[in-house]
């Protein structure tokens, strides 16, 4: 599927993070805002950078992430997806402060063994769900723009001493295998198991792969790119906490608004 659609259907982009402090500013930069709320969630739809918009915090977890995106596409008729915000590293090569896009999710803890083998939905017959490669290029290109501009004009603004405390030195951008599940992961034998349950595993978050089974469903297209806050240790819970309040939002602003830049005016 191509995100530059050729139908006369227009380009509406559904945007989501789990938290606040993964998507703060963006709501307040949408022109012509209009908040609706459904199911406990406020939707807010305007224009951001020249693109249609539903911005929307999903909270933490799978259930929350499925109803938010079934709700997105039913009732505000998104055509897209974009989930942004962080994750925990499960690969020595992914770094704090690194952005990792997905090309495929699995959601880690849908275990019906043995009627069924380990992450596989049951019924839909499938445990990999592959993102949208045109909307996972463009994104990936906004990824990597951000950290190459990000770079050269004083990193997004983020102060020398957060720099220097996130360690991020020369953060770069992964594309891989993003597992889901309802659980903080916080111990390095967790870890480690769920590397050796999928091995090609880079990182390990609470929403992505029930979105990108919503959007398998319903055939939208859809990208999920998370910026890497902790590894997925004993150190995670604070580094978490430290990095969605410092540095998330930074690279939330940077990622959309080179995302939104990227695609071609009118549509
Ligand atoms: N999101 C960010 N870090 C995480 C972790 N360690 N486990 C699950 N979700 C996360």
């Amino acid at each position: 599927m191509n995100h530059l659609h050729t139908t006369n259907q227009p380009y509406r982009l559904g945007l989501v993070s789990a938290l606040h402090q993964e998507q703060a500013g963006l709501i307040a930069l949408l022109e012509n805002a209009r908040t609706v709320t459904r199911g406990m969630r406020d939707y807010t739809s305007g224009r951001l950078w020249g693109m249609e918009c539903v911005c929307v915090l999903s909270r933490i977890g799978k259930v929350a992430a499925a109803a938010t995106a079934a709700t997105l596409i039913e009732r505000f008729g998104v055509t897209h997806i974009l989930f942004t915000g962080v994750a925990g590293s499960v690969d020595r090569r992914v770094k704090v402060g690194d952005i990792v896009v997905a090309d495929a999710l699995v959601q880690h803890d849908m275990d019906a063994r043995p009627l069924f083998p380990r992450g596989e939905v049951p019924l839909l017959g499938q445990s990999l769900f592959a993102t949208d490669r045109g909307t996972t290029d463009s994104a990936g290109a906004a990824a990597s723009a951000f950290l190459g501009d990000g770079l050269a004009d004083g990193f997004a603004g983020i102060p020398a001493a957060d720099r220097e405390a996130f360690r991020l030195v020369q953060p770069t951008v992964h594309r891989g295998l993003i597992a889901s599940g309802d659980a903080f992961i916080h111990q390095r034998e967790t870890r480690a198991a769920l590397k050796e349950a999928f091995p090609a595993l880079l990182a390990v978050e609470m929403e992505g792969a029930a979105v990108a089974q919503v959007c398998f469903e319903f055939g939208v297209p859809f990208a999920v790119v998370r910026t890497i806050s902790d590894g997925a240790d004993e150190g995670a819970p604070l580094d978490f906490m430290q990095f969605i309040d410092r540095i998330a939002a930074r690279y939330a602003h940077g990622l959309v608004r080179r995302y939104c830049a990227s695609l071609p005016a009118g549509r």
